[in-house]
């Protein structure tokens, strides 16, 4: 039975700015379990990666304030941790692949080096181990050529394509049982992202870890995902199967993320959602999308709407749904 690896509750983030505390993420639940790969989509700036930040301990504790009524991860309640308990967990349990991957590797050490500290900090190993040899499995697990040269290689000697299967290498070398990509494709050429998806796919199998996948490009989510959270203004607006979300959308905005894909019997004529995301220092009153929504009605402006669910677990926040009795 699958295990479950993140089990976060009515989660608020609220970031400290020079123009007062700005609400990013509000009311928000999530939960991954072993072998699964859930994804997160959403416009810029709606929260994606704040979100995930704290899931890793990485918000600044002085900026940012986090709420949640539970907030367990590998089963460990974080949200008293210090940094001292996150650097335990950091790696371990959880790990982070970001989309820049110079974000992430240390230009003055070589890959063997980064990768052998990972693999010391990591209890997962016993007290005998060849790093050497784990270092080389991982980076031969990852389709890297001339694993050996490239032990003894610094980042700035590495194509784009390479440094990230580095940075997942360097991810997995701990054997944590989460691993949240932040958009780790977007900087790369079509060929590399399709080889990297097929990894990723492969280590929730093999491995049955835990993946979190943020990424703006649905098509890659349709293939990758198993579950899929729509997030707007910094919540989420539809959770369901990567299935219905693709083929029962139910609220509007997923709507029009879907109808913004190129389509061939459009020729090719993109159906943008009009519109910006809101100002998050000055969201309306009642359903955020509502500015952008054609189906809004009054309601929609004046009260937040409740979660419904339909079907597998698929839950949606919208007014639409009282009118089909939900
Ligand atoms: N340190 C910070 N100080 C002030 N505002 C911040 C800070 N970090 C994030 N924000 C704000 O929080 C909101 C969410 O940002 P976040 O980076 O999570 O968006 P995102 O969904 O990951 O966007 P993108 O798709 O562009 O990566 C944005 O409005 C951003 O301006
Ligand atoms: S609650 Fe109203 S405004 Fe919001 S998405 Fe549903 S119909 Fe549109
Ligand atoms: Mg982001």
């Amino acid at each position: 039975m699958s295990e479950m690896l993140i089990d976060v509750r009515n989660l608020s983030i609220t970031i400290d700015t020079f123009r007062g505390p700005l609400q990013v993420v509000r009311n928000q639940d999530i939960v991954l379990h072993s072998g699964e790969v859930l994804g997160i989509v959403g416009e810029s700036g709606c929260g994606k990666s704040v979100m995930v930040s704290s899931l890793m301990g990485l918000l600044p504790k002085k900026q940012a304030n986090i709420k949640a009524e539970r907030f367990t991860i590998g089963g460990k309640d974080c949200l008293g941790f210090d940094e001292s308990h996150w650097n335990e967990l950091r790696g371990t349990t959880i790990a982070m692949v970001f989309q820049d991957p110079m974000t992430s590797l240390n230009p003055i050490l070589t890959i063997g080096e980064q990768i052998y500290e990972v693999i010391h900090r990591s209890h997962a190993y016993g007290k005998e181990y060849d790093a050497r040899k784990i270092a080389l499995d991982i980076l031969t697990k990852m389709g890297l050529s001339s694993p050996e040269r490239r032990l003894i290689q610094y980042p700035h000697e590495l194509s784009g394509g390479m440094r990230q299967r580095v940075c997942i290498a360097m991810a997995l070398a701990g054997r944590p049982n989460i691993l949240i990509c932040d958009e780790p494709t977007t900087a790369l050429d079509i060929t590399t992202e399709a080889q990297i998806l097929r990894l990723l796919q492969d280590l929730a199998v093999e491995l049955g870890i835990g993946i979190i996948f943020i990424s703006h490009n649905l098509r890659i989510v349709a293939q990758l995902c198993d579950r899929v959270m729509v997030m707007y203004a910094g919540k989420c607006v539809e959770s369901a199967t990567v299935e219905d979300i693709f083929n029962n959308p139910r609220h509007p905005y997923t709507m029009g993320l879907l109808m913004s894909l190129p389509q061939e019997k459009w020729h090719g004529e993109l159906k943008a959602i009009e519109g910006q995301p809101p100002d998050l220092y000055e969201l309306p009153r009642g359903c955020s999308f509502t500015p952008r929504c054609k189906w809004a009605m009054r309601i929609c402006g004046k009260q937040i709407p409740m979660i419904s669910t339909v079907g597998n677990h698929h839950e949606y926040t919208c007014w639409l749904a009282k009118l089909e009795g939900l």
